[in-house]
């Protein structure tokens, strides 16, 4: 794909203000890098199977900006977003004596960037990074807004930072490459934005799907900047999440429940997402903040995506366990997202026969 002008959505915070470049070709394209700071050491950091795709190109285009520029790989998956995998990144930059001017670049899905951008906060006590995601959903989502995290054993990106990129650069020819099971996981986080913010973009969405699936580049061009729109904007009023950004956690707490409880990878992180927006929307409904008609078209859509609307078995005292170890929960009570009304969200603790009421209604039977 060429590279035309690339669409830009300006994320600002408090303390950072910061570009997400969204276009084809941007990754060989030198205006992509410009205004980046020139250093001795810039350092990428990836996992194998993205390194063979566009670790070259990255290495390339971001050579006249540094002296050295060296590669750190990571072990690829959801299950390896932890301690010893980011203790590699510090092996990696304490073996080549990189000062705290080095500019760490996150090439890969969330797995990838959450772990890059938490080495960046933490080496010598913050150097600067760049997100260039390759997934959609690190393009629509984990690559902005300065969310950075490993996970714990006992919780999902338990022990992690607030810490905002330099830049964001979605090549949006980097899809090119994803398998369709983790292009629906990311397309759970664009269908996300809908019944939160944007009811419009829902009916997009809904409209666009074959499109999507089929790799559309105007309609993935789209999705991308609509949905980086709408983070920005909500990261902007709340960067910490005292409150606002709670509501991009829609169907979160369902989700990270289920990756938790059948171990890291078993379901995509996209997935378990996918089916939380559905138990979210119906737990919304038990609620009576919105209508059932709400819960059915959600549930189409985010089949439609290619994702799964049936929750694995898991027993009861099981989900609340792990809710419970939700950062949303306060005093062991959970928190949760809900649609309030359709196309705005607020967070709200829920009786547990409620909550496993629905559960229930939407585990998937043998
Ligand atoms: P991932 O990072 O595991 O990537 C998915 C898979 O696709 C991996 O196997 C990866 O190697 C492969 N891959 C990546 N790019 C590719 C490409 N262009 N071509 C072929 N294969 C490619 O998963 P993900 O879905 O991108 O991210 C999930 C993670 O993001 C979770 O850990 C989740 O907690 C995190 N997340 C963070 C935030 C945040 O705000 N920080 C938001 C949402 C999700
Ligand atoms: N993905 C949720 C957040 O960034 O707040």
């Amino acid at each position: 794909m060429s590279s035309a002008s690339p669409r830009t959505v300006t994320v600002s915070t408090t303390d950072s203000r910061y570009d997400i470049l969204i276009g084809g070709g941007l990754i060989g394209s030198a205006s992509t890098w410009s205004g980046l700071p020139t250093t001795h050491h810039g350092v990428i950091v990836s996992n194998p199977v993205v390194d063979m795709l566009h670790g070259e190109a990255l290495a390339v285009a971001i050579a006249p900006l540094h002296r050295h520029v060296s590669r750190v790989l990571l072990p690829d998956g959801e299950a390896f977003k932890t301690w010893e995998s980011l203790n590699l990144v510090f092996d990696h930059l304490l073996a080549r004596g990189c000062d705290r001017k080095t500019v760490l670049y996150a090439l890969g899905g969330g797995v990838v960037g959450d772990m890059t951008g938490f080495a960046a906060a933490c080496y010598m006590r913050g150097v600067p990074f760049v997100q260039v995601p390759t997934t959609l959903l690190a393009q629509v989502d984990s690559s902005v807004g300065g969310k950075t995290a490993i996970n714990h054993p006992l919780g999902k990106n338990m022990i992690g930072a607030f810490y905002q990129p330099l830049r964001v650069v979605c090549d949006l020819d980097t899809l090119g490459t994803l398998p369709a099971r983790e292009l629906s996981a990311g397309l759970a986080e664009v269908i996300k934005y809908g019944p939160i913010a944007d009811m419009a973009f829902l009916d997009w969405i809904e409209a666009r799907l074959p499109a999507l699936r089929a790799l559309d580049r105007d309609a993935l061009a789209h999705a991308v900047q609509r949905s980086c729109e709408i983070k920005a904007e909500v990261v902007g009023k709340d960067e910490r999440e005292s409150g606002l950004r709670a509501i991009l956690n829609f169907g979160h707490t369902f989700g990270h429940a289920i990756e938790a409880g059948l171990g890291y990878g078993a379901w995509l992180h996209g997935e378990a997402v996918g089916c939380g927006l559905v138990l979210g929307a119906a737990l919304s409904a038990e609620l009576g903040l919105v209508p059932p008609a709400l819960v059915e078209r959600l549930e189409r859509v985010v089949q439609a995506a290619g994702l799964p609307v049936r929750a694995p078995v898991m027993a009861g005292s099981r989900w609340l366990e792990l809710m419970r170890v939700d950062k949303k929960a306060e005093a062991g009570e959970i928190r949760f997202v809900v649609i309030d009304p359709p196309g705005r969200a607020a967070l709200r603790p829920a009786p547990d026969a409620l909550v496993l009421r629905v559960i229930q209604r939407y585990t998937a039977t043998a």
